[in-house]
Parts: structure tokens; sequence; C-alpha cells
């Protein structure tokens, strides 16, 4: 006889601090991921063709085959001690400032030092302010942890620091203030140095602590951006880096460098999660960065993104209806889209997908409820000869549902 199988609803015991984080729109972005007969707009992927698949091949063997006992081993929880010298050395470089001792661990990627950062300074209710809109995979991680998210408005030169400084006036005490700095996601939209300078001089009088995100940093088509809040304020600013940009997000790999005194937090979070970055990823990153391959693999990206930046522009002028708006990217993946208010772009997403193209529309990078006519165009994983294909169906749904107000 087959026993009766019982009915659970798991749902019903989801833990309170899960049920409010919804998580569809991340899950829905991967999903396309492998989707062939859609141009998709919607993941901020690098193009596989910026990956050094034969080189890293070479090292992989040599890797396994003469430090099989470190690279196949679990890695300290802060990282290889030689992987964080690389990483140390580069930041060197790339910022005027080393880390000192205890101010650099490896981590997962990007998001992995968010949920670390989250995991161990936010207790429920207390207040992150980012800007709105954002990173959506932020918000998540301040939400597990059961944070108000405040958003500050942008404009043309980043976060308005402004307003900022006008809520921190009127009472408001973040125990985070969380941006990124240069070439946002999702905006493109880079913040000034002036208002770098301000936001530092805010967080020490107010107290508050700042998470960086450099995702984009490295990935600027002009001038290089101006200098990284870390850089200005060490002892107030986590900077959280990726290499999934940069090098390739398959070894899942970033950086945490701040205070000693914070990342030994991180380092004891980190031991209860995923306990270290993999050793090999690690491993390849270190030999190949070092052999100078990585710089060379930046340079070629930033002139394949600005390449696809322009022809996105350029397709944006010329398919979009009157009264549609759009960022102009310095580097990163992304243009940030707002139509005429009419527009609901969650509905058009449909409309969208029946035309073989697909986007993430704006709401889920806002905090609150905002962005109904925005939507955001990852640019950076389009060939060529499909982005100028893409934008006009886009720009048609548009004028559709314009039509038909
Ligand atoms: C601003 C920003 N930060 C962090 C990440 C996550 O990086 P990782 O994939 O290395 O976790 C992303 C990925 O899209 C991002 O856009």
């Amino acid at each position: 006889m087959t026993a009766a199988l019982e009915q659970h609803d798991w749902s019903a015991r989801l833990a309170r601090r899960a049920q409010a984080l919804g998580g569809g729109e991340i899950t829905a972005i991967l999903a396309l991921a492998g989707a062939t007969d859609v141009i998709t707009f919607s993941g901020g992927f690098p193009d596989p063709q910026t990956f050094p698949a034969e080189i890293l091949a070479g090292i992989a063997a040599k890797l396994i085959g003469q430090d099989a006992a470190v690279a196949l081993q679990y890695s300290a929880t802060e990282g290889l001690a030689g992987v964080r010298d690389y990483v140390a050395r580069r930041l060197e470089f790339r910022e005027g400032a080393a880390p000192g001792p205890g101010e650099l661990m490896i981590t997962s990627g990007g998001i992995d030092g968010m949920e670390l950062l989250a995991k161990s300074y936010l207790d429920p209710g207390d207040v992150v302010a980012v800007e709105a809109p954002t990173y959506l995979g932020a918000i998540m991680a301040f939400r597990g942890y059961e944070a108000d998210v405040r958003g500050v408005a942008m404009d043309g030169d980043g976060m308005r620091v402004d307003l900022l400084g006008d809520l921190l006036a009127g009472g408001l005490r973040p125990k985070i203030v969380y941006t990124i700095p240069d070439f946002q996601n999702p905006t493109g939209l880079s913040m000034n140095a002036e208002r770098r300078h301000e936001l530092v001089r805010l967080a020490r009088r107010y107290g508050f602590l700042i998470l960086e995100d450099v995702a984009y940093r490295d990935l600027g088509f002009g001038s290089a951006p101006p200098p990284s809040l870390w850089s200005l304020a060490p002892d107030m600013v986590v900077q959280a880096g990726t290499f999934s940009k940069i090098f390739f997000p398959g070894v899942r790999l970033g950086w945490a460098a701040g205070p000693a005194e914070i990342i030994s937090r991180l380092v004891v979070a980190k031991q209860n999660s995923d306990q270290c970055a993999g050793a090999l990823g690690q491993r390849m990153l270190e030999e190949y960065g070092r052999a100078g391959h990585l710089d060379r693999q930046i340079v070629s990206s930033r002139a394949l993104y600005a390449r696809r930046a322009g022809l996105m522009t350029g397709a944006l002028s010329a398919h979009m209806p009157d009264g549609t708006t759009w960022t102009r990217p310095q580097g990163g993946f992304y243009v940030w889209l707002t139509a005429p208010d009419a527009v609901d772009t969650v509905a058009l997403s449909a409309a969208a997908r029946a035309r073989k193209v697909a986007y993430v529309p704006g709401r889920p990078f806002y905090p609150a409820e905002a962005g109904a006519a925005q939507i955001r165009l990852a640019y950076s994983r389009v060939a060529d000869h499909l982005i100028d294909e893409g934008i006009r169906r886009i720009g048609e749904v548009l004028r559709t549902a314009l039509e038909e107000k």
C-alpha cells in the first residue's frame, strides 16, 4: 500500500525575514541567461568574448598539476595570503593607497561582501540609505536582515548628497550608506568628486559607515573616475569589489577593504556561510593577474563596452518615441531609460517578450514605490548587430502602449 503523501504548506513556514524579500526579479533575469531567440538587455552579464578561456586552460592545468595541495584545498577564510597581496598591490596601484594588515579579505563575489556586512552590522529596523534607484541585489541583502532601506534621489552627478544631508539634519540616522559611485547599476551614472568629499564629511559628522560598491569602477570609457571613497576615508568606508565584470563571474571572486575591526567581523561571518572563496579560482586570478593578463583584458573590455554603449544610445535616438529620455553612460554596462509617465514597464514586459526582446523594469531598483515608467537596458552582452534591432522592438512596444492610452 502506498502511504498518502501529506501536503505541506512550506510558505507558511517561511522565516519572517524571508517573507518580505520577493527576489523573483533576479531569478527571472538569471533564467533568461540561456535564452537564444530573445534579444536580452536584461542581465548585467559580461560578454563571454572577454573570457580568456585559452590562457585560463593553461593556468588551470598548471595549478592542478603543480599546486594541487593549495589550489584544490580549503583556503583561509580571509583568502590566500598571496592572493590578498596581489589584490592589495592592485588597489595600491589604482587607488594610491594600500590596505594595511587585516584591512582586506577575499570574498565570493561582490554580493558576498554586502551580505557579510549586512549580516554582521544590521539589526532589524536599522536604517540603510541607498541611491534611488540602486542595485537590487544590495536592496535584497539589506532587507534580508530586516533593514529599513531608504532611497536618496540621484541626478546626473550621482547621489544627491545634499538631500542626504537634509535627511540627516532632520534626524535620520542610517547605520550604513550604500553607494555605487562609478558607472552605477542601474543608471550608468557616477558621483562627482565634490559629492564624494561631502559624503565622507557627513559620514564623519553623523558616524555612519559608507559601503562603496566598485563593481564597474575599472570599466570606464574615458578619463579615470574621481578618487574612490575608500581612498578618501579608509576609516569610514568598506569597499566591496568584484572580479565578476572584469575577469569572469563563473569564478565568484571579489574583495572587501575597510577598517581592520570591521573586516575581522566579516571574516567571522564568512566562517559560517561559505567559509572561504574557492582556492582554485583565487589561484587562477593571482596567476592571471600577476602575468599582466587582467590589465590587458580590462583594456579590451572597456573598448568593447564603449562601442556597445555608443550603438545603444544611437539606436535609442533613432527608435524611441517622443518624451523618452535616457542616460549616456561613460562606463559600465547600463543605460537607464525613462518613458513618458503613462507607461507601465512591468505590464509591458509581456509585450516585449512576445516581440522577443527583454529588459528589466525600473520598479525593483527602488526601495519604495517608483520607477513605473523606467527600464534598465544592459548593452554588455548583446552582439553589436542585434542592439539596433532590439531597441527598435522596445521602441515599438512603447509607441504602441502610448498610442493605446
Ligand atoms: C553594482 C553591483 N554590485 C555587485 C554586483 C554583484 O557582483 P557579484 O556577481 O560579483 O556578486 C553586481 C552584479 O550585477 C552589481 O551590478
